[in-house]
């Protein structure tokens, strides 16, 4: 383990420490983005200099740069068809393995990259694990074309769910409105509860205007918890 790291990165760093034991020689690996995926990453790429065999499918610009950095061989989801694995973080999982995702903004590309998976592990902190999804704000990903035109119809939309909160905001990188990979923005939903994460995942992507939204229902098949103390669980 890397020495001094703060309790938070410990348990990002031992889940995926973990998740790498689900890795095979010769396996199509899709990387996740965010600050869990990179401790994956760095993982991974020790591996490799261990002689470990892997195709890497990153799933952000940034992603792409570190797998690089760390010598993992990358490929294009087209140039590899299907992925053996997708190992990516959370905003927030719940007991049924339905998550939360796109805080980092890379949601459009890592639920294409985790679909197109026999399976995806999410790695995560204690912090990540909720009752009921919808207290971090769900990302949805919007084309720049009339955004303000799509924000008020799925606040419209939202207000006729079984939510708690109905507040949309344009997510920022300073003074500019937040630029994804693939040119798009993204507006942020404060609900609060989703009282049905199914029925909103469908009902946020018949909007027009909506590219795709952070909700990833039946994807997700295991998920590995990191602890502070250098414990981990699997589920
Ligand atoms: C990026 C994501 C990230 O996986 C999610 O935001 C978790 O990030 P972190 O590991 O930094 O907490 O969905 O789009």
């Amino acid at each position: 383990m890397p020495a001094k790291l703060s309790a938070i990165d410990t348990a990002k760093f031992v889940a995926a420490k973990r998740a790498c034991e689900f890795v095979e020689d010769g396996m199509r690996v899709g990387l996740g983005t965010g600050s869990t995926a990179a401790w994956l990453v760095r993982c991974l790429g020790e591996l490799v200099e261990d002689g470990l065999k892997i195709t890497g499918v990153p799933t952000s610009i940034r992603t792409a740069e570190l797998a690089r950095d760390v010598g993992i061989s990358v490929t294009t989801l087209d140039e590899a068809k299907w992925l053996d694995l997708t190992i990516d973080g959370a905003d927030e999982y719940d007991p049924e393995l339905n998550l939360i995702k796109g805080g980092g903004g890379a949601l459009l590309q890592e639920k294409i990259v985790a679909t197109a998976s026999d399976r995806m592990i999410v790695i995560a902190d204690r912090t990540k694990q909720v009752e009921t999804l919808g207290a971090f704000p769900l990302p949805v990903e919007v084309i720049p074309f009339g955004w303000q035109t799509t924000k008020a119809l799925l606040e419209e939309t939202i207000a006729a769910l079984d939510v708690m909160g109905d507040k949309v905001t344009l997510r920022m990188d300073g003074n500019a409105p937040y630029i994804t990979d693939e040119g798009n923005h993204i507006l942020d939903l404060h609900l609060g509860r989703i009282g049905n994460a199914r029925q909103m995942a469908l009902v946020l992507n018949q909007i027009p205007g909506v590219v795709e939204n952070g909700l990833f229902i039946d994807i997700c098949d295991i998920v590995v918890t990191g602890n502070g103390n250098g414990r981990v669980q699997v589920k």
